[in-house]
């Protein structure tokens, strides 16, 4: 079975919007890149255009390249005070003199729709989360939009990143899954990929998880996304995993458009608890 990202977003974008009408609210996305890097360019302008299909306000700010930890808090800040913002969306990766970390905490955690902040974390691995990270969380939708309930299964994550690998892990988790995390260090990481009744591949390497690394009829997931011969491809050999696999996310098709769905569903619901708490 492929699990269709692109049709489950698309019906999840168009329920999105009929809500957002519906709300007598007016959500507003602020995007902040550092920069002129083209991979963050394309992500942000198809983040604006999801927001024009489902009726969010845009806007996009971008500051240069060399541009210091401190002016980048500066505009934060300003957003963060900007009553019509609902959130916040820092385009990573920053160039390197920029303080990933500090401007990531600057963010009002009641903004940070990207759900990178400690707080939002921190609420997600306590198993209360409010904005979970945008990768992790339209792989559950997807998940059960498609009918599969990780309760009890064992669920192996290729990657330990803050973006997707840990919190990936810690939302399986909250679903009851029985989770492994996977990095460079760990040995025997095919071993361990063969166990897994989901497995996740958030490793940044083209067709990295081949057959010997899936168990028959597991569930894979393939968030990569990598450039290989001027193509788009996963972290999964996908042609050679698609018939070992039980169901599989293609690339592109999968999981991308799953993260801008949520992406709205987060800014949506910034919005709404910023109206219960008079913020708005
Ligand atoms: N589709 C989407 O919406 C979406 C969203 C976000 C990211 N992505 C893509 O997903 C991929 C992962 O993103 P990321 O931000 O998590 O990347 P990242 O920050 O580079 O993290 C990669 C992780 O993979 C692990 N890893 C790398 N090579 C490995 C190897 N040979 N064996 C075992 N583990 C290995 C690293 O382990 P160590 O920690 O030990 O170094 C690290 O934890 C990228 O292709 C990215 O473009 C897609």
């Amino acid at each position: 079975m492929i699990l269709d990202g692109k049709k489950i977003s698309e019906s999840r974008l168009a329920r999105l919007k009929e809500g957002i009408d519906a709300s007598g609210l007016f959500p507003e996305l602020a995007t902040l890149i550092v920069g002129e890097d083209p991979a963050s360019q394309m992500y942000v302008r198809m983040k604006h255009r999801a927001c024009e299909q489902v009726h969010i306000r845009s806007r996009g700010i971008t500051l240069p390249a060399s541009s210091t930890t401190e002016e980048v808090l500066e505009q934060v800040r300003r957003l963060n005070d900007e009553g019509d913002v609902s959130g916040i969306l820092v385009q990573l990766p920053l160039p390197a003199q920029v303080d990933t970390h500090r401007v990531v905490e600057a963010v009002l955690p009641e903004k940070d729709v990207d759900g990178f902040h400690p707080v939002n974390l921190g609420r997600l691995f306590t198993g209360t989360p409010v904005y979970s990270p945008c990768t992790p969380k339209g792989i559950m939708t997807l998940l059960e939009e498609y009918g599969v309930e990780p309760e009890g299964m064992h669920a192996v994550v290729l990657g330990r990143s803050i973006e997707v690998g840990r919190p990936m892990a810690a939302i399986l988790l909250n679903a009851s899954a029985t989770v492994t995390i996977c990095h460079r260090r760990t040995r025997d990481l095919p071993g361990i990929a063969r166990q897994a009744d989901i497995l996740v591949a958030a490793v940044g390497k083209a067709r990295f998880v081949g057959p010997e690394m899936v168990k028959q009829g597991a569930v894979v997931i393939d968030v990569g996304t990598n450039q290989s011969g001027g193509k788009l491809c996963g972290d999964v050999d996908f042609d050679r995993v698609r018939d070992i696999a039980g169901a599989i996310t293609p690339v592109p098709g999968g999981v991308g458009p799953m993260t801008i769905a949520s992406l709205m569903e987060n800014t949506f619901l910034a919005a709404r608890l910023q109206s219960c708490t008079g913020a708005r």
